[in-house]
């Protein structure tokens, strides 16, 4: 039996993570590492198995405790930790220390060719401290839709990007939660290699706006505006500059890029299909429809 840490546990994929190590009933030890275990302990009151730890990566004093008796851990990046230098580089160093040599790190499709994303200088740091690795980089979440893009479908009726007829590949975090527990289970048969898992689906937003119009009463539309433009409106409404920033180029710089790679990995290691498109919208329409 291995001790495994989750690192944001509470999160789009952690969550999913920590639903199929339940579901695949693991003989592991699983420990949600986070901020606020009151929180957590609510969120996952349906497993009553999963163990808590306080883990702050902007707290360091946490680290040591967090990391004691740990075997493994399920590491990913909080969207707004970009300082690598300044938050990754010790908990590795802690990492190593405490003797844990396998990490099953949530990357982005293509972080190998780009030495400037954060992902990059992470996965870096991994293998020089020559800890065992699984990297997993899946492709764009349809959850966006669901998470950082519903308030203008919701509120404006509409998705406003600088992306253009940019490609986008679009998987199920379900999918990915689903990978990273059996990734996490049987670390062993998979370890030092880095997995892309994508959907099947190259699609724009123009094309995804269709498909959701499709499935509801009350049409959106999709807007393509230029960075400069989508950066006054989203500060208007008082988003955060970083977070906007991270907006513009994950949106934008696609346009510029060839499109995505298609994986087969997921169905590679479950023996299924990755969620479509299609069935995406239709579980969620609820939320896309006019309230
Ligand atoms: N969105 C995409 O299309 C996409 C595609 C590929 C890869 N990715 C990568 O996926 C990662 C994000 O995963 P996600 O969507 O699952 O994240 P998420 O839903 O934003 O959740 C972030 C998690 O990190 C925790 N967290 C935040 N700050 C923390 C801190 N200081 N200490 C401890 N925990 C902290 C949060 O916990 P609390 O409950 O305490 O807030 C939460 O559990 C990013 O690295 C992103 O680049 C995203």
């Amino acid at each position: 039996m291995s001790n495994i840490l989750i690192t944001g546990a509470t999160g789009n994929i952690g969550m999913e993570v920590i639903r199929f190590l339940h579901k695949i009933d693991t003989s592991n030890r699983i420990i949600a590492g986070v901020r606020n275990i009151e929180k957590a302990k609510n969120v996952f009151k349906d497993y009553p198995k999963l163990d808590y730890v306080h883990f702050d990566f902007e707290d360091f004093e946490t680290f040591d405790n967090a990391l004691t008796d740990i075997d493994r851990i399920f590491l990913l990046r909080p969207p707004h930790i970009s300082d690598i230098d300044k938050y990754f580089k010790p908990l590795i160093s802690k990492i190593k220390k405490h003797n844990i040599s396998e990490v099953v790190f949530l990357s982005v499709q293509g972080a190998e060719t780009s030495k400037v994303i954060p992902h990059n200088k992470i996965e870096r740091l991994i293998n020089e401290n020559r800890l065992n690795y699984i990297f997993l980089r899946p492709s764009y979440f349809m959850q966006n839709l669901t998470t950082t893009l519903i308030n203008d479908i919701k509120t404006k009726r509409e998705i406003i990007l600088p992306s253009g007829q940019a490609q986008f590949n679009w998987i199920d975090i379900e999918n990915i939660g689903e990978a990273g527990a059996i990734l996490l289970d049987k670390f062993g048969d998979y370890k030092n290699q880095s997995f892309e898992i994508t959907g099947l689906e190259n699609e724009s937003f123009a094309g995804v706006t269709s498909l959701i119009n499709k499935a509801i009463e009350n049409p959106i539309r999709f807007r393509n505006v230029n960075p400069l433009r989508f950066f006054r409106i989203k500060k208007r409404e008082r988003m955060v500059t970083g977070m906007i920033i991270v907006m513009m180029l994950l949106h934008f710089l696609p346009r510029f890029q060839k499109a995505p790679r298609i994986s087969n990995f997921y169905e590679r290691l479950t023996g299924k299909k990755p969620t479509d498109l299609k069935t995406f919208i239709e579980r969620e329409k609820k939320q896309f429809e006019k309230q």
